[in-house]
């Protein structure tokens, strides 16, 4: 997407330089700064310490630092260790694991004087994909919001409440959720979107950022107002993203997405959620049982972030001293409470059978 008149991916491979280049997200929305990663240990970093995030863009991080391994060093020893070390940087999303396995099976059948080629081939590949599925993303979920919008008088927005970042910033391009927005918007289809601010980390300061770059009208809300503008009638739908969805339709995604599943089913508000194929885990048939949630730094909650009076971006403590906290980043909203999921191959129920139907070749596999 666009910043500042220039069209940018979040992680794109630098040819001239030969780099692996990122928006580096700790500054944002306060400043655009990019990154370069170079070793192992700084694609490790880059994920756990959040410089990337958002389950796709996780992913395809994990591949380019694959890649600038076997660059490196093509071994199967390096191959492993690249594996093994970015495997535990993040435990909830599953796209992590995904490319790193896909890019293990591609390059371990391959002599190591070939690896290196092979490796940035495919996490150029694994980005170029996720911009695709993304865009189809949105074509589906346009259909959604279209329908939505036939049933208003004419001219009224339809009105969207979001949570998190499920934006471009957080895959490749386009974003999950946000892309039937980008969609809705450049078909000239009048918009409001509810974003959520989505403490700790105010990941919806993120998505604010990027609405406001494309145009699209928006306001940032806390996250406890979701239930009271459902109840006055102020929100049409939900679209999240999700970190990891079960073969049986159970969604783990940021942490308060459940609360906003439980207001929408009591107030009749449709609930979507955005699902690219690679957040699929079809080892997983009970969210609640099987995903484990991600327990992260005590400090985001006692801490915010934000820009000061004198224009430095700054950390200030919310808690009293000594108060303990705890932290889990996402949560499973089961599938019951999920209207829909919009795919890249189109849009189904919440539950196994409507994943089999969409990926029946993967359903024969679980
Ligand atoms: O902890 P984060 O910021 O990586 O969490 C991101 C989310 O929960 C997104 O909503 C999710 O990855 C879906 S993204 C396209």
């Amino acid at each position: 997407m666009q910043v500042g008149g220039v069209h940018y991916r979040s992680i794109w491979w630098d040819a001239e330089a030969g780099a692996v280049r990122i928006i580096d997200q700790r500054w944002l929305p306060h400043d655009f700064r990019i990154a370069t990663l170079e070793t192992l240990e700084d694609f490790a970093t880059a994920i756990r310490d959040m410089w990337v995030r958002g389950a796709p863009l996780i992913g395809a991080t994990a591949a380019f630092g694959v890649a600038r391994q076997m660059a490196r060093d093509p071994s199967d020893a390096a191959l492993d260790e690249a594996w093994a070390v970015l495997n535990v940087t993040r435990p909830t999303a599953i796209n992590l694991r995904w490319a790193l396995d896909r890019c293990r099976a591609a390059l371990a059948s391959l002599p190591p004087e070939r690896r290196a080629e092979a490796a940035l081939q495919l996490a150029q590949d694994i980005a170029d994909e996720d911009v695709e599925i993304n865009r189809r993303i949105g074509e589906h979920g346009l259909a959604l919001i279209r329908e939505i919008a036939a049933r208003k008088p004419a001219g009224e927005p339809v009105r969207i409440l979001t949570h998190c970042n499920a934006g471009w910033i957080a895959t490749v391009d386009w974003g999950t959720a946000t892309s039937p927005v980008y969609q809705a918007h450049a078909a000239g289809m009048p918009l409001h979107v509810w974003v959520d601010e989505t403490r700790p980390r105010n990941q919806g300061a993120l998505t604010a950022w990027e609405l406001g770059a494309a145009g699209v009208p928006h306001s940032y809300v806390v996250d406890n107002a979701g239930g009271h503008l459902m109840q006055r009638g102020l929100v049409d739908m939900v679209i999240t993203g999700t970190d990891r969805t079960t073969a049986t339709g159970d969604v783990c995604n940021k942490i308060g997405t459940y609360l906003k599943a439980l207001a929408a089913r009591d107030n009749g508000v449709p609930f979507y959620v955005a699902l690219p194929s690679p957040t699929i885990d079809w080892s997983v048939r009970d969210g609640l049982a099987e995903i484990p949630i991600e327990e992260r730094p005590g400090r985001e909650v006692s801490h915010v972030q934000g820009r000061g009076a004198e224009g430095a971006i700054a950390e200030v403590q919310v808690t009293p001293e000594g108060s303990g906290v705890a932290n889990p980043a996402f949560d499973v909203t089961p599938a019951r409470l999920v209207t829909a999921l919009i795919t890249e191959r189109g849009i189904c129920p919440a539950s196994a059978e409507g994943l089999a139907r969409l990926f029946p070749e993967r359903a024969a596999t679980t």
